[in-house]
């Protein structure tokens, strides 16, 4: 495999750290099938979810994320003062303004940090690790903390049968900084807005409030088309990124793709042909679907769990509402 070229003048960036928040709360499938008409069988045969996490009250956004990222911070060896910029990828940051990122920022005591929020739903931490990367190699930050986080409990029917068995809540942070080698690779990613209603709101705030009986807004999503797209154009983005590294599949030590469905994790890695050497991460089981914090959660648990080491290859992929999508190949610090 040739490996790309670095731009002169441009330094690499890598993964110094990683962090996570899951919520104390597991709720098994039994607590939920009634008001969804469903079963344990169906649900973990159609999504391999058993159990999933999900925040209580006093497990917010913020304190969720600023959990996060005090481990991110202590295991990356970087003081909160040496942080330049917050990005936090969230859909369930229920302000509309201010950023959430800021309020992490002063809480962890990285102020003056330049701070802000990204809407990419799920593949939001991806598009976040791309901005974060790209700032560290351009010398525009030295650190960058990129968090994931989402309690999707807050936005989420209990009784619609299409998102309540899949979303939960929790966290996921990483430090990025610079690097003497590629630590994270360029981005692949990209958006089809053609598919722009198959997760979303159901209704707008405006609406919402204008209505005769004011309605709290919940995600729907149709699953059966998100599947099939992620399913067969997903793994080909993966595979984009994994040239642009430079890497094989056989250079690979893990796939951590977005933890939406295990029968869409297989299906990718059935298509990328990845041979059994390769670690999947199989995080949705019992964590569920937390969108832009799926992948950091997902990370976490293979470094914790020993199943990837340091310096191991591993390829990301997150995809969702949008449709957004952002795939890179990233080193474990
Ligand atoms: O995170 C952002 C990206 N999101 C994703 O990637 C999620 C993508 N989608 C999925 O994961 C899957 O589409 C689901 C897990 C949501 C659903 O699985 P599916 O295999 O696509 O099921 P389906 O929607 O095609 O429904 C199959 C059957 C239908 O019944 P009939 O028409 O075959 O009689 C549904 O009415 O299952 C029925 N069904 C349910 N049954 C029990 C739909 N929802 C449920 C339910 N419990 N909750």
């Amino acid at each position: 495999m040739t490996r790309p070229q670095q731009p002169p003048g441009l330094r690499h960036s890598r993964i110094l750290g990683v962090g996570a928040y899951r919520p104390r709360r597991l709720v098994p499938n039994s607590e939920i099938v009634a008001a969804i008409d469903s079963t344990d069988e169906w649900i973990q045969t159609r999504s391999g979810i058993k159990t999933r996490r999900i925040a209580s009250d006093d497990e917010t956004v913020t304190s969720m994320s600023v959990a996060a990222c005090r481990t991110a911070l202590e295991r990356a060896g970087v003081s909160p003062y040496d942080i330049d910029c917050v990005i936090v990828a969230t859909v369930s940051h229920l302000l509309q303004t201010p950023a959430v990122a800021t309020l992490i920022a002063e809480e962890l005591g990285a102020t003056p940090a330049a701070a802000f929020d990204l809407s990419a739903a799920c593949a939001g931490f991806c598009y976040g690790m791309a901005l974060a990367s790209d700032m560290v190699r351009c010398g525009t930050a030295h650190n960058v903390l990129v968090i994931g986080v989402e309690k999707l409990s807050d936005i989420t029917d209990p009784t619609d049968r299409g998102t309540a068995f899949i979303f939960a809540d929790g966290a996921g942070a990483v430090v990025v900084g610079p690097s003497d080698t590629m630590g994270i690779s360029p981005v692949v990613w990209g958006s089809d807005g053609s598919k722009y209603d198959f997760i979303r709101q159901e209704v707008a705030w405006d609406d919402a409030f204008q209505r005769d009986e004011a309605t709290w807004p919940t995600l729907r999503m149709e699953g059966n088309p998100v599947f099939r797209w992620a399913s067969f154009e997903m793994a080909k983005v993966a595979k984009q990124a994994l040239d642009l590294a430079g890497v094989g599949v056989d250079e690979l030590d893990a796939f951590i793709p977005h933890q939406a469905n295990m029968r869409i994790t297989d299906a990718m890695a059935r298509s990328l042909k990845l041979p059994p050497s390769v670690v999947i991460a199989r995080d949705v089981a019992d964590q569920g679907n937390t969108s832009a914090a799926s992948v950091p959660l997902a990370l976490d648990r293979l470094i914790e769990d020993g199943q990837v080491s340091s310096g191991d290859r591993a390829l990301l992929i997150a995809f969702g509402a949008g449709l957004a999508y952002a795939s890179q190949v990233v080193t474990i610090p």
